[in-house]
């Protein structure tokens, strides 16, 4: 409401298109639940945005969860490759079912999630966005766990064209880091 338009956008950015697919399935205890949580770059202040591996309980935009801050209660900043998972919190509901242990929640990484949209891409002719590739990273793990037989529905929230100008970039940058000399 009061909000500007760039905040008001990051207010419906967290968790709520997990929370749809979850919605359908919460109470059905034969189906396991599993989210994936933008674990970056690694696991430092600054470096991810799992806020549900990473953060303590805090309030954040007027809701109490999960939250990247420091010590003195201070938002840290984040990362991610994705620019849609880029914030330092997530919706209450997904704090719940953490803690109920409803679901369970999982960190994948840039290089984990760019692999992933890679491979659906050239798999099967999908380009997933970079957002929902962190769902696609989980499959293997997630079927491991599981065990056979099972059958895995992947939520895919948008398209990946979006995310081809950030990709180039990061291959640009990994690419000039490989040409400069070593010293
Ligand atoms: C395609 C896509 N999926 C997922 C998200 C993340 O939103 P949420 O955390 O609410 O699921 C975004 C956010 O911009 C997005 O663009």
């Amino acid at each position: 409401m009061g909000a500007p338009a760039h905040r008001r956008d990051r207010l419906r950015r967290r968790g709520c298109h997990p929370i749809g697919i979850f919605s359908g399935f919460v109470g059905d205890q034969g189906v396991r639940l599993w989210g994936a949580e933008a674990a970056g770059r690694g696991s430092g202040p600054g470096d991810n945005a799992a806020s549900l591996s990473y953060g303590s309980v805090g309030i954040l935009h007027g809701s109490k969860s999960y939250l990247l801050q420091d010590r003195d209660g201070q938002v840290v900043g984040t990362h991610s490759v994705s620019a849609g998972l880029d914030y330092p919190g997530v919706g209450p509901e997904h704090a719940l079912l953490k803690e109920s242990g409803r679901a369970q929640y999982l960190g994948v990484t840039d290089d984990e999630a760019v692999a992933a949209y890679h491979r659906c891409a050239e798999r099967e002719g999908i380009v997933p966005a970079l957002e929902s590739s962190h769902a696609l990273a989980l499959v293997d793990r997630v079927a491991e766990q599981s065990g056979p037989p099972g059958l895995l529905i992947v939520n895919l929230s948008g398209r990946g064209e979006k995310d081809i100008p950030q990709l180039l970039e990061r291959e640009r940058l990994q690419l000039g880091e490989h040409r400069r000399p070593h010293g």
